[in-house]
């Protein structure tokens, strides 16, 4: 198998300069290119065939819903130690996302770019997802390892089990229970518990129920959200309100907030000629034709919501047993095929949510998609390219940490626990990506640098011109009185 793919790792650099050597020297463009233009499906064609459609962004929601759910996602009353809110990981000023390759959640100072890591603390393992557009109805599955699905007539699954209450509208609100829950996140350590005043008391559980209860006791004590929630919900009685409430009203805010559908592709779908450039419409034709990318990248959203191995690097700290790795969809499922699988992310304003990939690991588009035209030769280089050489000047020092701890787990062999255990080297590793790897993804076109540039300037058609400038999301204060981010 590993032989296979060897044999696939054709030396695009060396073919990519002949080719251009060869146009120079005859000027014969055709020589290089393997589909004449006659061969080429325009691009408005290709939205007929495809039958691509306007984006539906989803019901929107009263106002005293939206206001409830921007105060409890900006407010740090959430957090055990109150210092850290949802805005903390998905800021306006930040296109919803944090900005860094991976998360730092509580017990870190500052904002974006800028945060830092708590003494003491652990990076959270992945990169905080964009919340564009997460209130259209097509969403059936919540992060990068779908732990979060609907499930047929099952209604929803969820790492809570059996815990999650019953009746949730969609995945968005499901999601919205779950990062309170997270120790490294929102939570705290068991250390840090205490029952003083102001002291974090939801340490001491374990319980994703338990903390959902000890959270509303937090929430009602405070007048201004006693009232935001009868405004609400004026049919509950206070007695009767849980943490799904909080959860519909956060869900609320960010469906309608991050809401944006009108890039210069959707005025392009929908009749506007004009509204792409030349390069972005050969990008286009690119992206649905020859180089595959709406195979995975498909319909309004841009995902198919499916987890594919596209030998994504594996940088950052890594999951649990497996760390530095992470295994993505195989946490969850335990089946073999779905080690190093990871969810197609959308690609609506893609321009703005750098760094990319589960664990943030490339900072340049190009090269984010330059890695799926030749993925194991893109791993085996990754250390080389500028993604990694400015992430490593970035976080200098944890950096070098984690490299050495894998250099040295990669010598010594770092042991999976229980009854998967193995020895874990590098070889080990290229092999497992290779076994699993995405069959579209193991046969890709060759692009030219022009044609790569070409698709990102389409990716950057999909940038809604509104999304660039969030800070109306901000608000002044929240209920509780906390310090927002900054
Ligand atoms: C410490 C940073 C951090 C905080 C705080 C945080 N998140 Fe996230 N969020 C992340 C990361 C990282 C992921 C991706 C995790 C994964 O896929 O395993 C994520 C994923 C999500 C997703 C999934 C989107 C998708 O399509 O998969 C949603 C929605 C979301 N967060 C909303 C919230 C809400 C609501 C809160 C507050 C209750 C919150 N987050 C708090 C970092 C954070
Ligand atoms: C086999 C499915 C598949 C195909 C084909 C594919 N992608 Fe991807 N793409 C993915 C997956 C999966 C990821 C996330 C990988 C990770 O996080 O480790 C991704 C990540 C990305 C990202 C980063 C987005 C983000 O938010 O992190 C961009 C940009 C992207 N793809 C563009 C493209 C382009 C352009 C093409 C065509 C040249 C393409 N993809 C083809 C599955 C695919």
């Amino acid at each position: 198998m590993g032989r296979m793919i060897k044999f696939a790792r054709v030396d695009t650099l060396r073919v990519v300069s002949a080719c251009v050597a060869i146009m120079l020297v005859t000027l014969g463009a055709l020589a290089c290119s393997d589909n004449g233009d006659s061969a080429k499906t325009s691009l408005r064609d290709r939205i007929t065939e495809l039958k691509i459609e306007a984006l539906d962004t989803g019901p929107t929601h009263s106002d005293e819903l939206f206001a409830l759910g921007q105060a409890l996602f900006f407010d740090p009353i959430l957090s055990g130690n109150r210092d850290i809110s949802c805005a903390t990981c998905h800021h306006p000023d930040a296109a919803s996302g944090d900005a860094l390759p991976v998360s730092i959640g509580t017990g870190g100072t500052g904002l974006a770019a800028d945060r830092q890591l708590g003494a003491s603390r652990h990076f959270v393992p992945r990169n905080a997802t964009e919340l564009f557009n997460r209130g259209a109805p097509q969403w059936h599955t919540m992060f990068w390892d779908r732990r979060i699905e609907r499930d047929g007539l099952l209604g929803i699954s969820s790492p809570a089990g059996e815990d999650l209450p019953t009746g949730l509208p969609n995945v968005l609100v499901a999601q919205a229970m779950f990062p309170v829950t997270s120790r490294d996140e929102m939570l705290g350590d068991k250390d840090e518990a205490s029952y003083e005043e102001g002291g974090n008391e939801l340490a001491f559980l374990d319980d994703e129920e338990a903390i959902w209860e000890a959270l509303m006791v937090r929430l009602l004590g405070i007048d201004g959200y006693v009232e935001m929630f009868t405004e609400a919900f004026p049919e509950i009685p206070t007695e009767n309100l849980t943490f799904v409430h909080v959860a519909l009203a956060i869900a609320a805010f960010e469906s309608d907030g991050f809401a944006f559908a009108d890039s210069p592709w959707d005025r392009y779908v929908a009749g506007e000629a004009g509204a792409l450039s030349e390069d972005a419409i050969s990008g286009g034709e690119l992206f649905f034709g020859r180089a595959n990318c709406a195979t995975c990248h498909s319909g309004p959203l841009f995902t198919d919501q499916e987890v594919h191995n596209i030998a994504s690097p594996q940088t950052g700290p890594g999951k649990a047993g497996e760390a530095p790795d992470d295994f993505g969809r195989f946490r969850e499922s335990f089946d073999f095929e779905d080690l190093y699988r990871f969810r197609t992310p959308p690609l609506r304003n893609v321009e703005l949510t750098g760094p990319w990939f589960h664990s943030g690991a490339y900072t340049s588009l190009e090269e984010a998609v330059a890695h799926h035209l030749d993925p194991l030769q893109s791993l085996e280089d990754y250390a080389q390219s500028a993604s990694a050489r400015e992430l490593a000047s970035l976080y200098e020092d944890e950096w070098s940490e984690r490299q050495f701890s894998r250099s040295v787990r990669d010598e010594t062999g770092a042991a999976f626990e229980g009854e998967f255990a193995f020895i874990y080297t590098d070889e080990v590793r290229t092999d497992m990506i290779t076994r699993t790897l995405d069959p579209v993804i193991a046969d890709m076109p060759e692009l030219n640098d022009d044609e790569i540039a070409q698709i990102v300037e389409f990716l950057k058609s999909l940038t809604d011109p509104a999304a660039r400038d969030l800070s109306h999301l901000v608000p002044e204060s929240v209920p509780s009185g906390l310090p927002l981010d900054e």
